[in-house]
């Protein structure tokens, strides 16, 4: 029989099979390239350890002998050095480890005089937290000179790669070097047992320019 496209039932049949086939075939393709679209979307999964220090994070130590311990505010040396940490999650304890970005640097000043009136409300126990991450290409801010040549009693941060210097005691801000910016400031506060709190997060990007 010939149908009112001049087709016979043969030809019909066929081309019924032909774009049934051109339609499994295109939803073989669309759901392959969904699978290959989820494989190709980014990834974004922040864990706990990648996390910056969240409100409320325990500051524990980075390196030495009391890795991982808990830091109260009495355990940084008054006057420097500076102490290196990470901030801990107190409800499952995951250390935020897995980010470089998030090693936090400590100092503690003698008197409260030591700060200017604007630092001193992020500090604790006469404590001040900073983002360790250098401001200029990145490395870690890690050194400390103790009383450089003028007679300055209160001591510096420096940074090993270039030799960036940084203020403490005024907001981390630049004394010298490439550095364009201060490393920007954590504030914290005391716990129940006079352990670092993190009060919030950091006040500026944590990052370099690079
Ligand atoms: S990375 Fe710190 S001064 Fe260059």
């Amino acid at each position: 029989m010939v149908s009112a496209r001049g087709e016979s039932d043969e030809q019909r049949s066929r081309r019924t099979l032909l774009l049934a086939g051109m339609g499994a075939g295109l939803g073989l393709a669309g759901a392959s390239l969904l699978a290959v679209a989820a494989e190709l979307k980014p990834r974004v999964k922040i864990s706990f350890a990648d996390k910056p220090a969240q409100q409320g994070d325990r500051l524990v130590y980075a390196q030495g002998a009391h890795q991982r311990q808990i830091i109260a505010a009495a355990d940084v040396p008054t006057g420097g050095p500076l102490v290196l940490a990470w901030p801990m999650d107190p409800k499952n304890e995951t250390i935020r480890n897995a980010n470089p970005h998030n090693v936090i640097l400590l100092v503690r000043a003698a008197a409260d005089s030591w700060f200017t009136d604007a630092e001193r409300k992020h500090t604790a126990a006469r404590v001040a937290a900073y983002a360790a991450t250098c401001t200029h290409l990145c490395c870690t801010v890690s050194d400390w000179v103790p009383r450089p040549q003028g007679g300055d009693p209160h001591g510096y941060l420096v940074c090993p790669c270039h030799r960036s210097h940084f203020d403490p005691w005024d907001g981390a801000r630049v004394l010298s070097g490439p550095a364009p910016r201060p490393l920007p400031i954590l504030p914290i506060e005391l716990g129940p047992k006079g352990e670092l709190v993190v009060r919030s997060g950091f006040l500026t990007t944590v990052g370099c320019q690079a």
